[in-house]
């Protein structure tokens, strides 16, 4: 067990890498849309390249105040069919650009909240998408417990799905007040027993520590809930505490509201001991998953891969992103889609590609980004001789001696491994090897690390 100092030591503002570099640290100028249509051009177009697709439905009944994501508050319906529509047009940009349909192996609907949207739109949107499939295809789709109907559910099933994951943060009315989200666990257990009941064969579900108000026998209260309802994967998100972000109604907490570092560490360290004495094993930084799940198999395998969309079995060569805010991933970089719903119907009425951002991979940022993804998703990695972290070890290695002190890493022969104590500090290890974040470290930018 680490000790209270070496915990409130490595609690800085470290990414989440779920990219790399993370998304503040992208050269935009590297990736005008004009550049973005050439490159696709260049390294996409008629490649067959195998092809994950997100879509970003934004749209929220209610503002959750806790959340990080990017939504739209409205109770507003009408906006499901345009929203569809620019979609389904969007789709055809890139088809258009591809030269010719473009085959999804995977479909991953993310939110907001997807199941805003009436089961007919769903079904309209993913039978235009996926017109042209792979045999074995992946589909998931992130619901909320207190608006997910069985007939979404049915609808969804029968295209395909059999991932769902439902948002759960916390079950103690307390929290649930303070973060303007209330539901109750008969609502959670009916769409989980729902969802298996039609035959969903992984069912998710996500779980936060650190919310504000939130104490050990909440937590103990929110994971014997949990394992009741037995579900197959589990997301224990860190709270990322990032007020500065526009959109999100953080700003409302005060400090004496939140955790402190050592108290949020035992909230999850509380949650781990339980679910892996429930059976569960912890895969990567803030995942568990049963024996029997995909995910816990890709990592035992070392098959587990680290996106936009968090912990992955995903193995195709890109990430089409559509929708508002939506990212797309390619070997050549990464591309963001306009933020603001207006600009995305806007860029679509005009026939344009709504990215308006992005980053072109250097040399540098592909060896580092491998580095860094075998860290987050395996707790180790390994560099060559002559290799660049090699060649630059004076600049390294005072960093991997003083994890080492700490007990947070071992190091020899160009291998290096996270410890079991040193986990919940992977993100600081990669931040060792992430030249953007060092130079700005001392600007408040990401949530801490616990
Ligand atoms: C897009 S939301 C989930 C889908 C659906 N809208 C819902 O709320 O049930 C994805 C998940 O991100 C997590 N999340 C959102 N904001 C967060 C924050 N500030 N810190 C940590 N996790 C967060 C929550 O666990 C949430 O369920
Ligand atoms: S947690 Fe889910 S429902 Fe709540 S605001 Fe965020 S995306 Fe919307």
């Amino acid at each position: 067990m680490l000790k209270k100092e070496i915990i409130e030591k490595y609690n800085v503002p470290s990414p989440r890498y779920t990219s790399y570099p993370t998304i503040l640290d992208w050269n935009h100028l590297s990736m005008e849309p004009k550049v973005f249509q050439n490159e696709f051009i260049r390294t996409e177009k008629g490649k067959n390249h195998s092809t994950s697709v997100y879509i970003h439905i934004p749209f929220c009944e209610s503002l959750c105040t806790f959340c990080g994501c990017h939504k739209h508050i409205t109770k507003n319906h009408t906006v499901e069919q345009p929203y569809i529509d620019a979609l389904i047009k969007e789709w055809e940009l890139y088809e258009k650009l591809n030269g010719g349909p473009i085959e999804v192996s995977e479909l991953y609907l993310g939110g907001g909240t997807p199941t805003f949207f009436q089961a007919n739109e769903l079904k309209r949107l993913v039978v235009r998408i996926t017109k042209h499939r792979a045999s074995n295809i992946h589909f998931s789709v992130e619901g909320h417990p207190n608006h997910t109907t069985e007939e979404q559910m049915q609808v969804l099933y029968d295209l395909g799905f059999r991932r769902i994951s439902f948002g759960v943060q916390d079950y103690s009315p307390v929290v649930q007040k303070a973060i303007n989200r209330i539901q109750t666990f008969e609502q959670v257990k009916s769409v989980t027993e729902t969802a298996r009941k039609i035959g969903y064969t992984s069912i998710s579900h996500d779980l936060v520590f650190g919310l504000p108000m939130q104490h050990i026998d909440d937590m103990e209260d929110s994971i014997e809930k949990t394992i009741k309802l037995k579900p197959d994967t589990i997301s224990l998100y860190s709270y990322a505490h990032v007020p500065w972000v526009k959109g999100t109604g953080q700003r409302g907490f005060s400090k004496e509201d939140l955790p402190t570092s050592d108290e949020k560490r035992a909230l999850y360290e509380y949650a781990k001991r339980a679910l892996i004495s429930a059976g569960y094993l912890e895969i990567g930084m803030d995942h568990f998953g049963l024996p029997t799940e995909a995910l816990t198999q890709a990592m035992q395998s070392g098959k587990m891969n680290r996106t936009f969309m968090g912990y992955t079995t995903s193995a195709t060569q890109r990430t089409i992103g559509l929708g508002a805010s939506a990212i797309s991933e390619y070997d050549f970089g990464y591309a963001q889609n306009v933020k603001s719903i207006k600009e995305y119907h806007k860029r679509i009425n005009n026939n344009q590609l709504p990215v308006f951002k992005g980053h072109i991979h250097t040399y540098l940022d592909k060896s580092l980004k491998k580095h860094i993804l075998s860290l987050m998703c395996n707790f180790e990695t390994k560099y060559c001789p002559n290799s660049y972290i090699e060649q630059n070890l004076n600049n390294f290695a005072p960093a991997f001696e003083e994890f080492e002190k700490d007990g947070i890493l071992e190091w020899k022969n160009g291998h290096l491994k996270i410890t079991k104590d040193g986990q919940p500090f992977v993100r600081n290890v990669c931040m060792t090897f992430d030249p953007y974040a060092l130079q700005k470290a001392e600007k408040p930018r990401f949530s801490k690390s616990v």
